[in-house]
């Protein structure tokens, strides 16, 4: 079936008390193991590329994998840009076909970041392809700060009240302690923020950065009214793993595909027990 827009999805998530999971992907195993997983569990899915899978796969690669993938699928499937940079990198998605698009004006002054949202929202909604934005700071796992200064960049509830009022907004990404990459320690999430950010904005609220966040936090989390899941770094452990698994057991081995196969479906087994997580099974 053709791309369906973020925002159906999450709609429908909204309703039933569950989370959509949105996976990076980077090349055609990726691609097909989030459509197997998602076919498998007969659940919706997400898939979305980031600034670092344009770079690597092209604008062009990228689009026509995920475009056939959904066309074959049997289960709604989304195309999205992940941190979407520039008011004209969003349009360009948008006319390659991309039917959700994140701008991340997170970096930028709140009336910055009002503006060049409500933007990309006046064009996108014209052409039917839906919105995420960022409020607050979501860093790197990497970032060396502290703990103090991490929480001075998380959303503010108060602000996220003005942002969705003022752009309406299709999502919101918050920034409420997960980081992207690979987490040094267990990542603790301040859900009484969520919590107060849920009560003042309808928004189906995004985390990012969800790899390694505890399965019990990420329950808590679409409680509290988390209605998109982002996860890679999960996704590119597993794809290592299966390679390295291959090559272990053979390690004269030199048919990529034979390397390549069992790396897609580790990462389709990983998918799936993700969307098992989010409560998304059945719901396509
Ligand atoms: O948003 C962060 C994702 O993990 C994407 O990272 O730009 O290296 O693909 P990437
Ligand atoms: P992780 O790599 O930490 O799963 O984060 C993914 C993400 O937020 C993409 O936008
Ligand atoms: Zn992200």
């Amino acid at each position: 079936m053709p791309l369906v827009p973020v925002k159906d999805l999450l709609l429908k998530a909204e309703a039933g008390g569950y989370a959509v999971g949105a996976f990076n992907c980077n090349n055609m195993e990726i691609v097909q193991a989030i459509v197997d997983a998602a076919e498998a569990e007969n659940s919706p899915v997400i898939m979305q590329a980031s600034q670092g899978a344009i770079k690597y796969a092209g604008l062009d690669y990228i689009m026509a994998l995920a475009k056939t993938a959904a066309d074959k699928a049997s289960v709604p499937v989304a195309m999205h840009l992940d941190h979407g940079t520039s008011f004209a990198q969003v349009m360009q998605c948008i006319r390659y076909g991309f039917s959700s698009v994140m701008i991340d004006g997170s970096k930028l002054p709140l009336e910055e970041n009002i503006d060049i949202t409500k933007r990309v929202i006046d064009v996108a909604r014209a052409v039917g392809v839906s919105v995420e934005a960022e409020l607050g700071k979501i860093g790197g796992t990497e970032d060396d700060i502290t703990v103090d200064e991490r929480e001075a960049l998380f959303t503010d509830p108060e602000e996220a009240r003005i942002f969705a009022e003022a752009t309406d907004v299709d999502a919101l990404a918050v920034a409420i302690g997960t980081a992207h990459g690979q987490y040094k320690g267990e990542p603790k999430l301040d859900f009484a923020r969520l919590k107060k950010i849920k009560s003042l904005v309808k928004v189906p609220i995004v985390l990012h950065g969800s790899s390694g966040v505890p399965d019990e936090a990420i329950q808590e989390a679409i409680r509290l009214g988390v209605r998109k899941i982002n996860i890679d770094t999960n996704i590119r452990e597993a794809f290592v793993r299966g390679v390295r698994e291959i090559i272990a057991q053979s390690p004269n081995e030199i048919d990529p595909r034979k390397i390549l196969g069992p790396a897609k479906k580790a990462m389709t087994e990983l998918i799936q027990e993700k969307i098992r997580l989010f409560g998304s099974s059945g719901k396509a």
